[in-house]
Order: C-alpha cells, then sequence, then structure tokens
C-alpha cells in the first residue's frame, strides 16, 4: 500500500484524475470502478473538464458503480444514480449501455447482486476501483463485521453511516436502511484500486487503516492485503499519520 501525501482536496481531485486519464489512456477497453458520496466530487469535475479540453474519450469505458441504496428511485437526488449522472455521466460521452450501478428498486434483490458480479467477470476484470473511505472504515457500503470473502450483497447500513450520509437527505428517516453493495472480495479482484481520503474527520479512520491490524472489524483494512493500492490523502486527513 503506497500513500501519496497531498496539500488539499483540489490537489488530490486533480492527482486522481491525472491517474485515472493515464489508465484510460493506456488501455482499448479500460473498465473503471466509480465511488460516491462527497470524496470524490472533485475527481469527477476534473475527469469532466478534462473531457472537454479533449484529453480524454469515454467511449471505450465501462463503469462499475460500487453500491446503491435500496428502495430509492433512480431519479431520486439521493440515489447514486442521480448522483453520477449529475456528477459525471450526464457530463461526458460514456455510452449510458456502458455505465453500470446495482438496481436497488429490482423485484429480487439476490438476483439483482448475483446479474451484478455477473456483469463484472464479463467486462473482465475492474482496471482501477476508485474507493472512499467510511468514518467506520466501511468501503463500498461494506460495514464493519461483513466478511473480507463477501461477493455483491443487500447490506443492512450502520446507524453511524446513516447518519454520516443523512447530511443529504431531509431527515435521517428517510436514509435507507439498506443498500447493495460490491462485496469486499469483488473490491479486491480489482487490479488497481485508488483510496482517496480527505479532511479532518478522516484522520482517525486514516490513522487506524496505515497502523491497526487487518481486521473484519475494520473493512478497509483488507487493502493491505491488496498488490496494488495507492491512497491519496490530503493534509487534514493526514494529520495523525
Ligand atoms: C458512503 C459511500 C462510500 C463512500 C463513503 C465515504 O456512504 N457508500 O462509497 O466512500 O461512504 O463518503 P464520503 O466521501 O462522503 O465521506
Amino acid at each position: 500500500m503506497e500513500i501519496l501525501k497531498v496539500k488539499d482536496y483540489e490537489e488530490m481531485s486533480k492527482k486522481a484524475c491525472s491517474i485515472m486519464i493515464e489508465k484510460m489512456n493506456s488501455l482499448e477497453r479500460p473498465v473503471l470502478g466509480m465511488a460516491t458520496g462527497s470524496t470524490p466530487e472533485g475527481l469527477y469535475q476534473q475527469l469532466i473538464r478534462a473531457y472537454q479540453e479533449e484529453k480524454v474519450s469515454f467511449k471505450q469505458v465501462s463503469t462499475f458503480n460500487l453500491d446503491e441504496y435500496v428502495g430509492i428511485e433512480r431519479e431520486n437526488p439521493n440515489s447514486y444514480h442521480y448522483y453520477m449522472k449529475d456528477k459525471l455521466f450526464g457530463h461526458i460521452d460514456l455510452l449510458p449501455e456502458n455505465a453500470h450501478l446495482p438496481n436497488g428498486n429490482a423485484a429480487d434483490l439476490d438476483l439483482e447482486c448475483w446479474e451484478y458480479e455477473n456483469k463484472i467477470r464479463n467486462a473482465g476484470q475492474i482496471d482501477l476501483q476508485v474507493v472512499g473511505l467510511g468514518l467506520n472504515g466501511h468501503i463500498g457500503f461494506n460495514e464493519p463485521g461483513t466478511p473480507f470473502s463477501s461477493r455483491t450483497q443487500v447490506i443492512n447500513l450502520a446507524e453511524s453511516t446513516r447518519k454520516a450520509n443523512a447530511r443529504f437527505f431531509a431527515s435521517l428517516n428517510e436514509v435507507p436502511t439498506q443498500a447493495i453493495t460490491m462485496g469486499i472480495d469483488t473490491i479486491m479482484e480489482s487490479k488497481q484500486i485508488l483510496l482517496l481520503v480527505s479532511g479532518k474527520k478522516k484522520a482517525d479512520p486514516l490513522a487506524r487503516l496505515l497502523n491497526g491490524e487487518v481486521s473484519e472489524d475494520f473493512p478497509a483494512s483488507i487493502l493491505h492485503r491488496h498488490p496494488s493500492v495507492l491512497i491519496i490523502a490530503d493534509e487534514e486527513a493526514c494529520q495523525y499519520v
């Protein structure tokens, strides 16, 4: 696991963007893993700019998102479908059929998870997976206690995660209680992982990730066992590192 310390959120976003562009431009059919949350928003703005400046095209790219809430309509601004369209997909030349997110409204959620796994498998390996760090160490929505061997599944969201994400909703009551998430083992099969960490709220979890033991109590700790992880973290997040 390698860590790149940068000054601030903007520098983190720009660095992540240049790594993604390099990856996309080096492959014929790049497969990218996307994350949501506040952290990658700046990265997505940089990618849009790079596309507008014709530094990159997404025509040959396929994407797979880490997760989606259960029971929220795609058109709901809090869905991750909406987020991706709003923050990235609606502004680039990615073909709609190549953008994949789990369907949190599927009639049969277990079948949906299985089909999502198959789609990833059929696309080959994910070349570069962007990941954020949950305050409790979750990656995707894999909450503490999730087996490292997990594949894409329906997960019950931790109360602390619902509270952390309540800022996007009208009230805590509206935050879904479940989500579909790529499993930990699914994420670990990506060829390369880019973990973005920004802000003082992430200082504790980042220190635990770097100094703590590998344990299912802190899902991100599994990344120590991946052969190619780059963490880009800003000064605020690095204050205890
Ligand atoms: C969210 C998402 C994760 C994200 C993490 C951190 O709940 N499911 O994919 O990486 O929590 O979010 P943020 O970037 O807003 O701190």
